[in-house]
């Protein structure tokens, strides 16, 4: 047991340093918050997994400073068909796999022969690896299935008592996580769908490809077959035109004995339902209004009205651009479809 502090990078590094020789601290990017150990430790890496209680074989992916670093960790060359994804998105949220180096633990691996990095666009992060001159590990800080942390004090939610520190970054830029490749296949394919936008890859990759649910990728990457981003509540999904979606959560309540239902939607659904529909107490969480802002509220969201809600309605959205992350991350997190 540890007790949880939240420190600045700036002033606490030794400390911080100190503490990562033996246990998992916590560390901002601009996607979420992940969890960091020096990669070329198993013993901390193991430690990743127990604080997480992830299960062992969902690999972890490793962030990097530069690519003189991301070339420690691979076996041979940078493929060539990164090149011109490493040139449009990196720093940022797109994580790519590649053939491991010998030395990179298989713990961060889950025992498979690819390593999956990325440079992250948050200087706080960039200052640790640097400071470290190592590689990190970073899962998302979340205790395993729950919605993914978007601020320091969501990690301290999930993570209390179980790590030294978490470094402070404030609210994360963008909400949700970063967007994973495996341009090793034929066809390069998305394995996560996640800031970086199918549509923008495809500007640069022409021919990858995006499996349907349930498909091979799912062997590919272990992370899909979990549950995952559920709050505690039970969280119900409704579907169809915007009328229907309104008139479908209407009935929903007036059937139900909640007193206080969430509902987490954009702006202009909340705004159509109103504070309370048959004596039921509604509690809103606004996404906003596009698709980036609705990706960046969405994990917020699902933690805010766990709280504060007995159950969360919410709705689908447009199956495009940043809203595929969005439908990835909802389809998993409810229960029902309506
Ligand atoms: O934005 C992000 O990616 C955040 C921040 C902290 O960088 N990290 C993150 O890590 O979301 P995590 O562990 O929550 O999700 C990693 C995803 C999982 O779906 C995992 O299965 C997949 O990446 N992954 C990691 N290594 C892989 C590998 N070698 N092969 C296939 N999939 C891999
Ligand atoms: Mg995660």
């Amino acid at each position: 047991m540890y007790e949880t502090k939240i420190v600045k990078l700036e002033q606490n590094f030794n400390e911080i340093a100190e503490a990562m020789k033996e246990a998992p601290v916590a560390f901002p990017t601009e996607t979420v918050y992940g969890l960091g150990a020096i990669a070329w430790r198993e013993d901390l890496v193991r430690k990743v997994f127990e604080v997480k209680n992830r299960p062992g074989d969902n690999p972890l992916i490793v962030h990097v400073s530069s690519l003189k670093m991301l070339k420690t960790c691979i076996d041979g060359e940078i493929p060539e068909i990164y090149a011109p994804l490493i040139e449009a998105f990196w720093p940022g949220p797109l994580t790519l796999l590649f053939r491991k180096h010998e030395k990179i633990p298989h713990a961060v691996t889950g025992g498979g022969k690819y390593v999956a990095v990325r440079i992250p666009n948050h200087k706080t992060t960039l200052r640790l690896i640097e400071e470290l001159n190592a590689p990190v590990v970073g899962p998302s800080a979340n205790r395993s299935g729950r919605p993914s942390p978007t601020s320091a004090e969501h990690v301290f939610t999930d993570l209390n008592g179980k790590i030294p520190y978490i470094i402070d970054g404030g609210v994360c830029a963008e909400g949700i996580e970063s967007t994973v490749v495996n341009g090793l296949l034929s066809p390069p394919l998305l394995l996560r769908p996640g800031v970086i936008t199918f549509e923008e890859l495809q500007t640069h990759l022409p021919n990858i490809a995006f499996p349907e649910h349930g498909s091979a990728h799912t062997l590919a990457s272990p992370g899909t077959r979990y549950k995952h981003y559920a709050p505690e509540v039970e969280v119900v999904m409704f579907t169809g035109t915007e009328e229907e979606k309104i008139e479908k959560i209407k009935a929903e309540i007036r059937k139900s004995s909640y007193r206080a239902v969430g509902i987490l939607a954009p702006e202009k659904v909340l705004r159509r339902l109103g504070s309370e529909v048959a004596g039921t107490k509604l509690v809103h969480f606004s996404l906003g209004g596009t698709l980036r802002e609705i990706a960046h509220n969405l994990f917020d969201g699902l933690r805010y009205l766990d709280r504060e809600a007995e159950v969360i309605y919410t709705v689908e959205v447009e199956d495009m651009k940043e809203g595929r992350a969005v439908m990835d991350r909802l389809n998993r997190a409810s229960s029902r479809r309506k």
